[in-house]
């Protein structure tokens, strides 16, 4: 199939289920964590479309711009240049995977991905990559904007506070001495950004799984998709 014919079938315009997993839900839940295994064990590929607002973020950071300069966010947009490899992601042929995770890309990540028009262009390019082949795809809105037809969507949820203790645990286990109040605050800010934007809002698609990982842990998670998904194949 011509790739735009392809693109357009998974952006939803086909009623047919996608071959695609589509794994949404709120910030440090382990989305992409879980996303990567589960696609590991189907042989499929993974798709980490936070990386990219993260990465569309680092380069309006690193261009000094401010996204009311709308003439500047055009001209960023045009030429930017994003790949995703064997699980790293490329910045115009950068490898940028340990940049978009620092705390600036983190705070300036919240207003670049409520940005109607940078979403335009990220949402596009989603679709492109997902119209080769079998995808697990983590994000915000995958199940309900980006791929509305795939096959499988799960909306994974947990406590803020599960979500906080496993945050503290794993910065604990780099060696940082976090302050658990804080990494909550954190969370809950970026909750109740994603999920008040004007522009694609972080919500359960009506056809989506809910699966609250509060209790569970990671390989229960990925067996509990994993299984979802042959259920529906
Ligand atoms: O999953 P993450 O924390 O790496 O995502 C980074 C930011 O990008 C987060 O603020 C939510 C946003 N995001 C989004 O708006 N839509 C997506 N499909 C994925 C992420």
């Amino acid at each position: 199939m011509e790739w735009r014919a392809a693109a357009l079938q998974n952006a939803g315009m086909s009623t047919a289920a996608l071959p695609l997993i589509a794994i949404d839900g709120p910030s440090g839940v382990g989305k992409s964590t879980t996303a990567k295994r589960v696609a590991t064990r189907l042989g499929w590929q993974y798709l980490d479309t936070g990386a990219m607002y993260r990465a569309a973020a680092l380069a309006v950071r690193r261009a000094g711009i401010e996204l009311s300069d709308r003439g500047a966010l055009e001209h960023l947009l045009a030429s930017l240049d994003l790949a995703q490899e064997q699980g790293r992601m490329f910045l115009a042929g950068e490898d940028v995977s340990e940049a978009i995770r620092s705390p600036e890309v983190t705070l300036l990540v919240t207003p670049v991905s409520a940005d109607a028009r940078v979403r335009e262009l990220l949402v596009d390019q989603q679709r492109r990559i997902g119209a080769s082949g079998r995808w697990v795809v983590d994000g915000r809105d995958i199940g309900t904007v980006v791929f509305t037809g795939a096959c499988c969507k799960i909306f994974l949820t947990a406590s803020p506070e599960a979500r906080a203790q496993r945050r503290f645990l794993e910065l604990q286990a780099k060696g940082q001495t976090p302050d658990f109040e804080a990494v909550l605050a954190d969370l809950q800010r970026r909750d109740s950004a994603d999920s008040t934007r004007a522009a694609s809002p972080l919500r359960k698609a009506d056809d989506a799984t809910e699966l609250d990982s509060s209790i569970l842990n990671i390989d229960q998670v990925v067996e509990w998709i994993v299984q979802r998904h042959a259920a529906h194949v």
